[in-house]
């Protein structure tokens, strides 16, 4: 198969720009420097990031792929593009929580750290005018934004998938306290893994000494960004 010519661009989001392709069913995914934190509050370009996204979330795709799990991802065309499957974003971001952190610790008063008795998933209704408020399936479901067999289906997927990265950031010395991921469907109507998982959207605290590795280098200004998404991705090459 010929790799598609880009075409003009239909999406400019916070970190990734999407661009149509000669092939209806493709996109071709821009990774930028630009780091956003607090709904776009704080933001800055940060050299080298875009590059770094792109080859972490780029493994982690490929991984996905050997456990079969379905994602948009085709293939890295070059340090900053990749080739996806074009599908529409189904509006809800997806949390797992396998340790508590966040705005999960801020909202009920758990310190930091601090273990969960059960992996928690929780649903945000992606919409930046309401600062993407948590929701759960119903309202899901009473805003049309998806109905209740899919919102089965996607938790039940971001619960493998979730088996998956703890297995494989644990191989590297990681703990993956959280994440946040989306899916969409495809011209043929299946809901596919979409966006991206890099250490912008994940927690991700080294194993003996808690160090974060991940955005909150940046959201919390405690270091660089750079060297802790270069720290992830060296080892995920070792
Ligand atoms: P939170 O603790 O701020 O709710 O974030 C939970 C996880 O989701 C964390 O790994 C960061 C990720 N996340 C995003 O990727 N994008 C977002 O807009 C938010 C709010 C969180």
């Amino acid at each position: 198969m010929t790799t598609p010519t880009k075409a003009q661009q239909l999406y400019e989001g916070k970190a990734k720009t999407v661009f149509a392709t000669s092939n209806d069913d493709n996109v071709i995914i821009y990774y930028k420097d630009d780091a956003t934190a607090g709904n776009g509050a704080k933001h800055s370009v940060i050299d080298e990031k875009g590059i770094l996204n792109n080859d972490i979330t780029t493994i982690i795709f490929q991984k996905l792929h050997e456990h079969k799990i379905k994602t948009h991802f085709i293939e890295k065309l070059n340090e900053r593009e990749q080739l996806c499957e074009k599908v529409e974003i189904i509006p809800l971001e997806v949390i797992i929580r396998n340790t508590i952190a966040g705005s999960m610790a801020k909202r009920l008063g758990i310190t930091e750290g601090t273990d969960a008795k059960t992996t928690i998933i929780e649903i945000c209704y992606k919409n930046d005018d309401f600062g993407d408020p948590l929701i759960n399936e119903y309202h899901a479901v009473a805003l049309d934004l998806c109905s209740f067999e899919d919102y089965e289906f996607i938790k039940k997927t971001t619960f493998e998938i979730n088996k998956i990265l703890v297995n494989m950031f644990d191989e590297l010395g990681i703990k993956l306290i959280d994440f946040k991921i989306e899916f969409g469907r495809n011209s043929k109507g299946e809901i596919l893994l979409a966006d991206e998982i890099t250490p912008d959207t994940c927690r991700l605290w080294d194993k003996e000494t808690n160090k974060k590795l991940d955005k909150d280098q940046f959201r919390l200004n405690i270091g660089s960004l750079t060297d802790a998404y270069k720290e992830v991705l060296n080892r995920f090459k070792k």
